[in-house]
């Protein structure tokens, strides 16, 4: 059995309005503290929960996400890696992700965080328009997205992807027809882009909630995503995953992992883990987590055991979204005759239900959860 590692830092310089990830800002930790301040110990504890980890073979994929883990000291990083590396050995190849925020790098932290091992790098970029990220709140500019992935290059980073998103109020057509073109425009090799969420209890939520902002028309937002798939496939980016395109050979390991239901462990305050049907997740606060690590006690808040029913339900939903598919074979055959009508519209592709799979076509993927729906009825 092997384990792939999420490892999660839950800091932040400041808060963007859209984002409700388990995420904290030293004002909100601690009235007055710098990020150096109220992260001090924190690796020590993600150390201390990696010794309560049962044994496990080489490590395929690891995942250092946020927050912002790039506010955090490489070396520290480091010291996370070398307990991971020594306790369970590492696979020929083992990829190690690490997000990043554009404005929190530099070339000396960059050529650091390859030297420790980290060989691909995720950057916010979130678009390409000073007016979009505004609206996003975002702390940066856009070009230091360009002079950052620069960096990232010539610290010897061979696996450079950017999230974007698209669907922010005020953002035309235009705008992020802009984006991607400068997103491609850029030395990457992989790209998520997502459409915005508007979480309830964020500021972008409360700014909609009160109309300062209009959210675009869904159609809309559907024909950014159809432009964004063409521009990125004309450049040699194939989807593999509804919101996910790569070149050849550069998709994201660990990702693909969590979608094909692999066993990981999640570090941290709030993260998640799955073995083998067994869910659980540790308590969300930094502080409650650092309490009860430094008693001794797993930082575990809650589990579950998912039924064979359920664990049947998750494949579905995630298999659906990604290039692969689902085997026919793996459905009953009401599940069958409700896909018909999909694929006679052409939301399915009919070459591959000839070979056996059920895989979206570039409109079904618009309808993702739709199908998932008519399939879990
Ligand atoms: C942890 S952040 C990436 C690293 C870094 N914290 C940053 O934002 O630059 C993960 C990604 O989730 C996406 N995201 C977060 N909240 C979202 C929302 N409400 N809607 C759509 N995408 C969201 C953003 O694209 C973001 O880059
Ligand atoms: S920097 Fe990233 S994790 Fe932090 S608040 Fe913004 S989107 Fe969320």
């Amino acid at each position: 059995m092997t384990l792939s590692f999420y490892v999660h830092i839950p800091y932040c310089v400041k808060r963007c309005g859209y984002c409700d990830f388990n995420t904290y800002t030293p004002n909100e930790l601690r009235a007055g503290g710098d990020i150096a301040s109220v992260s001090e110990g924190y690796v020590d504890l993600l150390i201390e929960e990696v010794n309560l980890i049962p044994e496990s073979g080489p490590i395929p994929t690891i995942f250092f996400g946020g927050g912002t883990p790039t506010l955090m000291e490489p070396m520290d990083l480091g010291r996370v890696l070398s307990q991971l590396e020594n306790k369970f050995g590492f696979a020929d190849g083992c990829e190690i992700t690490i997000e990043a925020n554009p404005d929190s790098v530099t070339l000396e932290k960059l050529e650091a965080l390859h030297s420790i091992g980290i060989n691909r790098i995720s950057f916010g970029m979130q678009s390409a328009n000073s007016h979009v990220l505004k609206v996003l709140d975002r702390t940066h500019n856009p070009e230091n997205v360009a002079k950052a992935i620069d960096w990232a290059k010539s610290a010897g980073f061979a696996e450079i992807s950017v999230d974007l998103i698209y669907g922010t109020p005020g953002e035309s057509v235009e705008d992020w027809s802009s984006t991607v073109d400068t997103a491609l425009s850029l030395p990457i090799t992989h790209i998520s882009a997502y459409a915005l969420i508007v979480e309830e209890g964020t500021k972008l939520g409360s700014q909609v909630k009160r109309g300062e902002v209009v959210m675009p028309d869904d159609d809309l937002t559907a024909d950014k995503y159809l432009i964004a798939d063409e521009k990125f496939h004309s450049a040699g980016f194939d989807w593999y995953e509804v919101s996910n395109w790569a070149k050849p050979g550069s998709e994201c390991r660990h990702n693909i992992g969590y979608w094909k239901g692999v066993n990981w462990w999640g570090l941290g305050p709030g993260a998640h883990s799955h073995m083998d049907g067994r869910r659980w997740w540790n308590v969300k606060h930094p502080n409650s987590y650092r309490d009860r690590l430094q008693e001794g006690e797993s930082p575990m808040l809650g589990e579950e055991f998912l039924t064979d029913t359920e664990k049947e339900s998750e494949r579905i939903l995630l298999e659906i979204r990604i290039r692969d598919g689902i085997g026919i074979s793996s459905l009953d055959s009401e599940q069958r005759s409700r896909l018909l009508p999909f694929l006679a519209a052409g939301h399915l592709s009919n070459e591959w239900w000839q070979e056996g799979r059920v895989i979206l076509t570039q409109s079904g993927r618009l309808l993702a959860d739709q199908i998932v729906r008519e399939i879990l009825l």
